[in-house]
């Protein structure tokens, strides 16, 4: 097996490289295929849409689930039809080793195809239950020039993509009891199919295929905040139609290889006294770490409200850096890690209390 080296660049933003913008839609008119190009995507995608009876009933909370499924499925299409092409035009920094290029285009446009599935479903959902209204897709630029780099993000995304159906299925039970069953039997489908996908990029990265016995949980609203650092500002037709919280970013300085302090970048004002740090990763309760100031300046340390705004320059006015302790080795925190700046005061069990207390984040880190 391949074992690759995972250079700098992901996820911190002072080294991002920027793309050109991708924009739908699809040579197969998706979001909107025909009825003849939804044929050939469940054949490249190895298997079909279920035709099993609709759920019973949806609620408001419910038709939001969906519609950020399918909010956030657009971005994993885009970013899978960019990946295919880069490869398949042998772009500087996804030139392949012959022997394996052929392989990893077929697995790839395998999940290309599942992932236009996976937002048709979520979005045919939402048309069914708004009586014919549908999520449109963004304009997107992602964070990664080069094959790694592109690995690594997409496992990161779909760790958070997981972590969102986690969420989605708790919430579906407590809204719907009884009538959630078919909801929770697709979301299972799905959550197990993404599983799989992570696998293969962490194996990819020279990882363990699988991460931890238990894999982290995020929310709705760290989900949709963290979505918005790829999306070209005011590129997104009807957003405003999934009412979710956008949270402040928090950024990490740099890339984090383990135990030891971390550096975040906060854009605004922090107080040490009345707010701390949330580790949230695993089956693990939330770890809350104290925190020190250790700098305040103004723009210019590459910190950017919008990666996609990155070269329009600052979004906000002040950064203040600070620094706490990451629990890795005391904890075993493999697989995704969510941080975020909590205030002080509310009991943080599950990763819904710790978005709840949320000012600022969330930054990912992913060690092992
Ligand atoms: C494709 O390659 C371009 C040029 O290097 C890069 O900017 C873009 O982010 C890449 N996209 C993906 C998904 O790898
Ligand atoms: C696949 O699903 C579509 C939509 O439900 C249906 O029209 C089609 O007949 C199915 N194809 C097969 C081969 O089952
Ligand atoms: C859709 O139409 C049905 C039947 O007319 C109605 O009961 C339902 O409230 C409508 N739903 C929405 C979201 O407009
Ligand atoms: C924060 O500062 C205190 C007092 O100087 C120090 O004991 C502590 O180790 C610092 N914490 C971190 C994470 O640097
Ligand atoms: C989070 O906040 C929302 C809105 O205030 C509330 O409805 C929900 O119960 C809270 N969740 C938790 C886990 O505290």
């Amino acid at each position: 097996m391949r074992s690759f080296f995972l250079g700098p660049g992901l996820l911190y933003p002072a080294c991002l490289v920027h793309a050109g913008p991708f924009s739908f839609p699809l040579p197969n008119g998706f979001p909107f295929p025909s009825e003849a190009a939804l044929e050939d995507l469940y054949t490249t995608a190895g298997g079909n849409f279920t035709n099993m009876p609709l759920a019973p009933r949806f609620d408001e909370d419910s038709l939001t689930s969906w519609k950020l499924q399918a909010f956030n499925e657009f971005m994993e299409v885009a970013f899978f039809t960019q990946l295919i092409a880069n490869i398949t035009d042998h772009v500087s920094g996804y030139e392949l080793e012959e022997e394996s290029e052929d392989y990893t285009l077929q697995s790839l446009k395998t999940i290309q195809a599942q992932e236009e599935m996976h937002a048709y479903n979520a979005n045919d959902a939402v048309r069914y239950f708004t009586n014919g209204s549908h999520i449109l897709p963004c304009t997107y630029v992602f964070p990664v020039s080069d094959f790694l780099s592109a690995i690594a993000f997409a496992q990161t995304f779909t760790d958070m993509y997981i972590g969102l159906l986690t969420n989605i299925q708790q919430r579906t039970v407590r809204n719907l009891g009884a009538d959630s069953n078919s909801i929770i039997y697709v979301l299972a489908q799905a959550l197990g199919q993404e599983g799989q996908q992570s696998g293969w990029f962490r194996s990819l990265q020279g990882k363990h295929a699988s991460a931890e016995p238990f894999l982290t949980s995020s929310t709705r609203d760290f989900a949709f905040s963290w979505l918005q650092r790829f999306i070209v500002p005011g590129s997104c037709p009807n957003v405003e139609e999934i009412p979710l919280k956008v949270l402040p970013p928090l950024y990490l300085e740099c890339r984090v290889d383990g135990a030891g302090p971390v550096t975040l970048l906060v854009p605004g004002d922090v107080d040490p006294k009345t707010q701390s740090v949330a580790f949230v990763n695993g089956a693990l309760v939330p770890s809350v770490m104290p925190f020190n100031i250790t700098k305040t300046s103004g723009c210019g340390n590459g910190l950017m409200a919008n990666e996609a705004t990155a070269q329009a320059g600052c979004g906000r006015d002040m950064v203040t850096n600070i620094v706490a302790d990451f629990p890795y080795s005391s904890n075993v925190m493999h697989g995704l890690t969510l941080v975020a700046i909590v205030r002080n005061g509310p009991t943080l069990i599950t990763s819904e209390d710790v978005a709840n207390a949320t000012l600022y984040g969330p930054a990912l880190i992913e060690v092992a």
